[in-house]
């Protein structure tokens, strides 16, 4: 048994570090290095930066001469796929597992750095060989696969931006993906495993082309082997693509200029489509390799696992580029964590040594509800740290990963942070004492603060906006297309601040407290949804004239979606109707959109300008004030 940890301060809890997890940190004193950091953020991050690999060094660390527009490394060459692949495959890493992979169905496959190096390279020279060039945007729409990973790093290698759209969306979310991005060639699967069953990506892609046809070429990996529709002269299979002589093992990788996209990330606002997240090769580069090193101190000799989805930012940061920046060796799952059995994750952390685990509330929060039995009947003591990202984690749940997973021996990083600023922002240390429900204190290099309605910094205990306010190098450098929306929506309300969307509160240590999102929009199971979208997958159903769709508590879930739909005239409201509705939500946008309940209403409280009041809605649905109604017009 480990000394006391836990400290009862106040009525406060604080689970203070193992010995042997603070004698293995690469930092052992948070705040001095932090106030270092905050005296001279651009020394921090240049440090870092020579850490890594360029092609040319930078002339400047941070240009700061249009705000908020700020640009890191300039001036340097590099390409994030020299960092994560090429220079490993140099040295004895070579021979390394870069990634352990299990399918849902059970068979595991496995890729070490040259391999991985080898097939990234072959099918950069695939995309090479169709005519995709630097600065194309590929869009990626694949199931939980190694082909997803490769065709990733493949785009990026050659300066192609990928687009991914996360698996789990459906025909118009895809669609509207592709129109934005305006890409020419779509990478996908034949279908996906979920839960037992197959998912048919490839029928939904081709459902999505029909809508977009900007696509001229799509490449299809074998997953499941179903019968697909293959259109002679679009359609070709990754096999065989990758067994044609044009795809030697070597391929030049492109050099970028250092704050070249090396991505774009849709992410869902309140209002409006989605918006086209913009990351570097550079700063972005340099932000998740710090963060990753730090905060899951991630060695050689780890197996780590982070078990998100690579077509989040999660997965994007930290299973793909972050690990292998790192030389890591990761681990990565297809299937749904309770299939066949719940103790489906635990027998793989057992099985393949896993020593950091990463994963979310709603997951934890999921497993939890089996009981403590399926957890202990495996050994996990390879795990050392644990990780949480993604909505606020209930006290509840923190303590049940704390002590049944980690056997009250591993700390749990509490990860903050958002598409938009590419790594963590807001997180502990394995150094870190820990209140479960706070991701304690900020990042080296970067300020934080809690804000009232002016702007002004919040007392202690108060509730209010939270924003940040230094510039750093994982933050997204514009909305695609949309450099207004990027100033008005983030930089607007506060100046010199980034809004974050979050309300949070300090307590006197200077721990940050998040709350939630204080806009509309839907944090559940992880996901990150826009109202809009679900509302206008509603309305695109003849019966429905107008809908609004908001979140809810939920037990499980963190939130769950629910929908107040005014039908046309003369259609009469029924619960098979409410079921049609939910079913055409989920084809349009996709399972993760399908409202948890929909609520037929002859009228949606408004705002004289027609904007729903969504927080209306929310605060009507939970018995709650409805707050100041002067605006309001039904
Ligand atoms: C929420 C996911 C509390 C928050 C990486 C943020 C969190 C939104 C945490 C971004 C956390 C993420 N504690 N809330 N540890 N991590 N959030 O873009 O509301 O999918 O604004 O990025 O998730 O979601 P996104």
């Amino acid at each position: 048994m480990e000394e006391a940890v836990i400290s009862q301060e106040g009525t406060e809890e604080i689970y203070y570090p193992p010995p042997d997890v603070v004698s293995q940190a690469h930092i052992k004193d948070y705040q001095s290095l932090y106030e270092e950091s905050i005296r001279d953020p651009q020394a921090f991050w240049e440090a870092r930066a020579r850490e890594l690999e360029w092609y040319r060094e930078w002339d400047q660390v941070l240009d700061d001469s249009s705000p908020p527009f700020f640009k890191w490394f300039t001036g340097a060459r590099t390409n994030i796929v020299h960092n994560a692949l090429d220079r490993h495959v140099k040295t004895y890493r070579k021979n390394k597992l870069a990634l352990i992979w299990e399918g849902e169905t059970g068979e595991t496959r496995t890729f070490s750095y040259f391999a991985l190096h080898r097939e990234v390279c072959k099918f950069a020279n695939v995309l090479r060989s169709m005519g995709v060039k630097k600065g194309d945007i590929v869009t990626i729409y694949m199931p939980r696969i190694p082909e997803m990973v490769i065709a990733m790093l493949a785009c990026a290698k050659i300066g192609a931006p990928h687009s991914v759209v996360y698996g789990g969306f459906s025909v118009e979310a895809l669609a509207e993906r592709i129109e934005d991005a305006e890409s020419r060639v779509l990478i996908t699967a034949d279908g996906g495993y979920m839960r037992g069953k197959t998912v048919g990506l490839k029928d939904i892609a081709d459902e999505a082309m029909a809508r977009q046809p900007t696509i001229e070429s799509c490449i299809v990996a074998r997953r499941t082997g179903q019968e697909i529709y293959m259109e002679p002269g679009r359609d070709y299979w990754y096999h065989e693509l990758m067994s044609l002589p044009i795809t030697n093992n070597s391929c030049q990788t492109e050099e970028m200029d250092s704050e070249d996209p090396v991505f774009i990330l849709y992410t869902s606002g309140t209002t409006g489509r989605p918006k086209g997240v913009v990351h570097t090769h550079g700063g972005y580069m340099v932000h998740i390799y710090a963060t990753l090193k730090y905060v899951f101190d991630l060695k050689d000799e780890d197996r780590w696992w982070c078990a998100a989805d690579p077509g989040w930012i999660t997965g994007h940061s930290y299973i793909v580029y972050g690990p292998l920046i790192l030389g890591a060796t990761s681990f990565m799952y297809e299937g749904a964590p309770n299939y066949p059995y719940p103790n489906r994750w635990w027998r793989m952390v057992e099985n393949y040594g896993i020593t950091v685990l990463y994963t979310a509330p709603t997951a934890i929060r999921g497993l939890m509800r089996y009981g403590d039995a399926w957890v202990r009947r495996h050994d996990l003591s390879s795990l050392r740290l644990l990780g949480s990202v993604g909505e606020p984690i209930n006290p509840e749940a923190w303590r049940w990963y704390y002590s049944v997973v980690g056997r009250e021996n591993c700390p749990i990083m509490d990860t903050w942070w958002q598409t938009e600023t590419g790594g963590f922002v807001i997180t502990p240390l394995p150094v870190t004492p820990l209140k479960p429900g706070s991701a304690t204190r900020p990042f080296f290099g970067i300020e934080v603060d809690v804000v009232n309605e002016q702007g002004e910094s919040a007392p202690p205990g108060e509730e209010g906006y939270l924003v940040i306010k230094t510039p750093f190098p994982g933050m997204m450098r514009t909305i695609y297309k949309d450099p207004e929306r990027f100033k008005t929506q983030y930089w607007s309300k506060f100046p010199g601040m980034y809004q974050t969307g979050d309300s949070a509160r300090k307590d006197k240590d200077g721990y940050i407290w998040v709350i939630g999102r204080m806009d509309d929009v839907i944090k559940g199971s992880g996901y990150r949804r826009g109202p809009a979208e679900v509302e206008s997958a509603l309305v695109s159903h003849p019966a429905v004239a107008e809908a609004a769709a908001i979140g809810l508590p939920h037990d499980l879930k963190g939130n769950a979606i629910h929908a107040f739909v005014i039908l046309r005239q003369g259609v009469e409201p029924s619960d098979k109707l409410a079921e049609e509705l939910r079913a055409h939500v989920g084809h349009e946008m996709g399972p993760i959109a399908r409202p948890e309940d929909i609520k037929f209403v002859d009228s949606l409280p408004k705002t004289r300008s027609g904007k729903i009041m969504r927080r209306v809605l929310r605060a009507r649905a939970l018995g709650q004030p409805e707050g100041d109604l002067t605006t309001i017009e039904e």
